[in-house]
């Protein structure tokens, strides 16, 4: 047997064993967002501590102003490789959606095999699991952790990072490594593994327009008081034109089309729009009709309302004409979109339409533009190779709707890109309720990080 074999091997042989790991993992309650749970983010980060110090890492909890890195250094030798994963979670409401409690991890039998279920399942425990428990593998083959590894776990993803350019800024030195390898992205289907070499950007406006001093009576008031619903409402639904393009000035530089042949390849992909929707309810795409499905996903901007917040919503009726109105709006951004530029467009858009008597408040939100990796680089075909090795069908180059604002500063401030290698597929329910991860994207995915260690 190589070593590789015997490595591979010893994966497998440990799933049970690590199943147990991933399990007391994701029973940690590391919601980033909400500030009742900050102490189950500490205690996430201690246990990875501990779980890397067990493997042979030099491994410490970082603290920052809000939740805590986990640095981490193999002090070996050869090709600098940064993993990175994010031990936080997403809110688990509406609770009462769930089949389970989400911090109470079991494998349960579907019709299509057997998954985890638990929040974070996919996102993202279950998915930096896979790594530590390559190099698990590896050191019980070798004797040694493969390489010269560091490891930075952040808690703070899904919440918006705010104190991640600091600290990668305050240690840019000790971060900094030949490339990235980042653990957050999905499988192109369940047999074709994918590295995503694009990523949208992020931009999110939260504001308020208020308008009386006071909530008000609308028989009273009803016709002279400006309602700052309807005028919300009217300011949203001026964002898009009939054919879904989004209306703010600027809002279309530097959105490239994508290139004859990489449109080409993408069309061999035979991506089915319809049947992607129908998995969810849905059945005709929306959007730019002059762009297919996954273009619109991958290559596209957005504008998406994700929240409005006004008057009386309780039971019954109630006939008030509200003080005040809020929204919560995000845009994906592509290409060389500047998110700066953007939330200032937008920003205007609302002043300039905004009626006498009404004023407008925005919560301060960072932005991040879309990113695009250099697949030409040597770590990008190894990794292929080594991925192609293990799964039914070749690897793909593939594009990302999400965002990963970490990998754009990667590049900004450590000068470094990054492989985004995952295995989480469509129907895993992130940030929704009944989260799974596939006990095969488990299992394959520890073996797969256990061929790009050997093939890096
Ligand atoms: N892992 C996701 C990104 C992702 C989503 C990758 C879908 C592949 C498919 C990540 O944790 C995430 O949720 N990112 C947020 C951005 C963040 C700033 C809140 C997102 O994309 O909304
Ligand atoms: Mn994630
Ligand atoms: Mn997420």
């Amino acid at each position: 047997m190589t070593q590789l074999e015997t490595a591979l091997a010893k994966a497998d042989e440990n799933i049970p064993a690590a199943l147990d790991r991933l399990f007391e993992l994701l029973r940690i309650e590391s919601i980033s967002t909400d500030p009742a749970y900050a102490e189950e983010c500490v205690k996430a980060a201690d246990w990875l501590v501990a779980e890397l110090t067990d493997i042979g890492f030099k491994a410490e909890r970082r603290d920052t102003p809000g939740h805590p890195m986990v640095v981490a250094h193999s002090g070996g030798e050869g090709r600098h490789m940064l993993f990175y994963g994010h031990y936080d979670v997403q809110p688990v409401d509406p609770l009462d959606l769930w089949d389970r409690p989400p911090f109470d991890p079991a494998i349960e039998d579907t019709p299509k095999g057997k998954v985890i279920r638990a929040r974070g399942a996919s996102d993202d425990k279950g998915q930096l699991m896979t790594f530590i428990e390559a190099c698990r593998a590896w050191k019980e083959t070798t004797g040694e952790l493969p390489g010269n590894i560091s490891i930075l776990f952040e808690g703070e993803e899904e919440s918006g990072s705010p104190s991640l350019i600091p600290f990668l800024k305050e240690n840019a030195d000790e971060l900094k490594a030949d490339i990235a390898l980042v653990c957050d992205t999905g499988l192109w289907d369940e047999n074709t593994p994918a590295i995503s070499t694009m990523l949208r950007g992020l931009v999110g406006e939260d504001f308020t327009i208020h308008a009386a001093s006071k909530d008000l009576h609308s028989g009273m008031y009803g016709g002279p008081a400006v309602n700052p619903i309807n005028v919300l409402t009217r300011i949203l639904a001026g964002l898009q034109d009939d054919d879904y393009r989004i209306t703010l000035p600027g809002f279309y530089d530097g959105v490239p089309e994508v290139p004859a042949e990489i449109k080409k390849q993408w069309e061999g992909l035979n991506f089915d729009g319809e049947a992607f929707l129908n998995e969810v309810g849905l059945s005709k795409p929306a959007g730019e009709p002059a762009y297919s499905a996954l273009e619109q996903i991958w290559a596209r901007p957005t504008c998406d309302i994700n929240g409005i917040i006004g008057g009386y919503t309780g039971e019954g009726f109630k006939t008030v004409l509200p003080a005040e109105a809020s929204a919560k709006v995000s845009f994906r951004l592509v290409g060389t979109q500047d998110p700066e530029k953007i939330s200032a467009s937008f920003r205007k858009y609302v002043r300039d339409n905004l009626p006498e008597d009404c004023s407008v408040t925005f919560r301060e939100k960072d932005g991040a533009g879309a990113t695009t990796l250099p697949v030409e680089a040597e770590e990008f075909a190894l990794a292929r190779d080594a991925l192609s090795a293990e799964w039914p069908n070749e690897a793909i180059f593939a594009g990302c709707g999400g965002s990963i604002p970490i990998v754009g500063h990667f590049q900004e401030i450590l000068g470094m890109d990054s492989v985004l290698i995952g295995f989480g597929q469509d129907d895993d329910q992130i940030h929704s309720p009944n989260e799974k991860y596939a006990l095969r994207s488990f299992e394959k995915g520890v073996r797969s990080w256990v061929r790009v260690l050997d093939a890096l």
